[in-house]
C-alpha cells in the first residue's frame, strides 16, 4: 500500500477551517487529522464534537481523528457519531481499551492506538489483533511545531518487528509530530504507512505544494523498501 500523507488541521486558519480542507482536497488529500485535546489528558485545548460534526457536513474525505483526552471511554463512540473515519485513543489514557477498539469498529469505523513518547510498543503484545493501526507520537502530543524526537525511527521499527512477527501486515503505522519534508522518506523506510502533519505543510508559503512534495518523498521510498 502507498503510504499517505495526512494533514492535521491543527495548524490551519482556525477562523477558515473550510479553506484549508478545501485547499487540501484540490492537493490529492484523501485523509484530514483532527486533533482533539481537552486541556486535561494535554495542557491544550481544542476542538470537539460540534467542529467535527460541521466538518463531516462539508467534506467526504476520511475523517482521522486523534482524541488526547481524559476518560476517551466515556465519549470515544460520540466521535465515531460525528462523523469520524477512524479514531485514535490513547493507551495511557484509557481503562478498557480493548472494548473502545471493539466498539468503534462495530461502530463503522477504524480503530487506533496512540502511544506517547515514552510508552513502549511492548505494551501492544496483547492489543495489537484488535485494532487497525497504531500512532507512534513522536513529539509530546499537545502542541504543533515541535521538534521530532529521532529515538521515534528505532521506534517505529520495532513495532513493525512486532506487527510482523504476529502476521498482523495489515495494521498500519502512522506518525504524528514534526513530520515534513526533511523526514518523510526516512520515516517511510522505517516502516511509517501514514505521515501526519501539521506545521510543516500549514506553515509554509504553498501548504498544497509542500503536501504533494512530502507525498512525492514518501512515495519514492516507499518503492524502493
Ligand atoms: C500534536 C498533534 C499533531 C500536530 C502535529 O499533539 O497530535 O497532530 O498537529 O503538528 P506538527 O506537524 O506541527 O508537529
Ligand atoms: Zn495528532
Amino acid at each position: 500500500m502507498k503510504p499517505r500523507v495526512v494533514p492535521s488541521i491543527l495548524s490551519a486558519d482556525f477562523a477558515n477551517l473550510e479553506a484549508a480542507i478545501r485547499l487540501m482536497e484540490s492537493a490529492g488529500a484523501d485523509w484530514i487529522h483532527i486533533d482533539v485535546m481537552d486541556g486535561h489528558f494535554v495542557p491544550n485545548l481544542t476542538v470537539g464534537l460540534p467542529v467535527i460534526r460541521r466538518i463531516r457536513q462539508i467534506t467526504d474525505r476520511h475523517l482521522d481523528v486523534h482524541l488526547m483526552i481524559s476518560n476517551p471511554d466515556a465519549m470515544t463512540l460520540e466521535y465515531v457519531k460525528a462523523g469520524a473515519n477512524s479514531v485514535l485513543v490513547h493507551v495511557e489514557a484509557a481503562i478498557h481499551l480493548q472494548e473502545i477498539l471493539a466498539a468503534i469498529r462495530r461502530a463503522g469505523a477504524l480503530a487506533g492506538i496512540a502511544l506517547n513518547p515514552h510508552t513502549s510498543v511492548n505494551i501492544l503484545e496483547e492489543i495489537l489483533p484488535h485494532c487497525d493501526y497504531v500512532l507512534v507520537m513522536s513529539v509530546n502530543p499537545g502542541f504543533g511545531g515541535q521538534e521530532f524526537i529521532s529515538t521515534s525511527f528505532e521506534k517505529v521499527r520495532k513495532l513493525k518487528r512486532l506487527i510482523r512477527a504476529r502476521g498482523l501486515e495489515h495494521v498500519q503505522v502512522e506518525i504524528d509530530g514534526g513530520i515534513g519534508p526533511d523526514n518523510s522518506a526516512a520515516v517511510v523506510e522505517a516502516g511509517v504507512d501514514l505521515l501526519v502533519s501539521g506545521s510543516a505543510i500549514f506553515g509554509s508559503p504553498d501548504p498544497a505544494a509542500t503536501f504533494r512534495q512530502m507525498r512525492e518523498y514518501a512515495e519514492s521510498a516507499a518503492l524502493i523498501t
